[in-house]
């Protein structure tokens, strides 16, 4: 596929990112609604421009098996919800200390770190209850909760982002790296992957397809952020580049330097694509979006 392909294909799927949209603004708490600081903080990093990779992964994975929109919508909102809360808390002062996060002020620029941290923790609680709310079988209800709980906790994205932060400035190391890019980012990218396939029905064999798809993806999504915070310029990402070496974080070019990164990530995006082939034309979106996201320029 050409980049001019994927390019049409990303944009293609606008109206996607709309229904979305309209389903997180119907579904977080009203602006005014008292205290209005927090419900203002929450919006305003939810809205202020994220690719909505994440949702859409949700929904194309349940698309994949056979499901409706309607019923991915509930952790695909929930995990956009989770992983805007993992933004504002990474941007802190006492994590990465950012102070621009979606070509926008971060949230405690924007308003104190008091609220951000409360805005994080309010979209973080609501995503468990927009699935409880929002899921019609209870069954599948609450193998969504394990399954976000699982990828947004100890074992997962915070479990990663503690692990992120003590590796600053240790020696490189291949296996720590990967230790701590399959928890803080692939987690919750499987999460999407997992849950909209499980909201759709899949049964298990599709469902351990998709699995091994969505943890490639996860770890190339990385491996990609890692690449654009030496390469891309702080306008194209809408968050400060550069950080990452001056912060001595663990990333690939730091392991692998930038080449021999990109090789990997191309490597990893085949076995993706290869993982739902069996899927056949109904999974040719996953695929799309597997080469989307290696190739993306911010
Ligand atoms: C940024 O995620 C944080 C990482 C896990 C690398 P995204 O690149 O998906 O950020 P938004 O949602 O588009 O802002
Ligand atoms: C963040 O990784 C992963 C999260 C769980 C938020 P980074 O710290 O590299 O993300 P950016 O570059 O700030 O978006
Ligand atoms: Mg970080
Ligand atoms: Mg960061
Ligand atoms: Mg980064």
């Amino acid at each position: 596929m050409t980049d001019s392909d994927l390019d049409q294909f990303w944009k293609g799927l606008g109206d996607l990112r709309r229904a979305i949209d309209d389903r997180l603004d119907a579904w977080l708490p009203a602006a005014d609604e008292p205290p209005d600081r927090l419900h203002k903080a929450m919006r305003y990093s939810m809205f202020a421009g994220g690719k909505r990779v994440r949702p859409i992964l949700c929904l194309l994975a349940c698309r994949a098996v056979g499901g409706t929109d309607e019923r991915a919508m509930p952790p695909a909102c929930a995990i956009e919800c989770i992983h805007t809360y993992s933004l504002i808390h990474d941007d802190l002062p006492a994590m990465d200390n950012d102070d621009f996060r979606r070509g926008k002020p971060s949230c405690h620029k924007q308003f104190d770190p008091a609220t951000a941290i409360l805005a994080g923790d309010a979209l973080l609680t609501i995503a468990f209850g927009m699935i409880g709310r929002h899921t019609t079988d209870p069954e599948v209800a609450s193998r969504l909760v394990v399954e976000l709980a699982d990828a947004a906790g100890w074992a997962g994205m915070v479990g990663g982002q503690m692990a992120d932060l003590q590796a600053e400035g240790n020696t490189p190391d291949g296996d720590a790296l990967h230790f701590i890019h399959q928890r803080k980012t692939g987690a919750l990218i499987r999460a999407a992957v997992r849950t909209g396939a499980i909201a759709g029905g899949a049964p298990d064999g599709p469902l351990d397809m998709l699995d091994t798809y969505a943890r490639s993806i996860g770890l190339t999504f990385q491996i990609a952020d890692d690449i654009l915070d030496e390469t891309a310029t702080s306008e194209e990402m809408g968050k400060t580049v550069g950080k990452d070496k001056a912060a001595g974080k663990l990333t690939f070019p730091a392991v692998y330097g930038i080449e021999e990164s990109r090789d990997r990530a191309f490597r990893i995006t085949d076995q993706a694509k290869r993982a739902v082939e069996p899927l056949g034309e109904p999974a040719e979106p996953l695929r799309k979006l597997a080469d989307f996201i290696v190739k993306r320029t911010a």
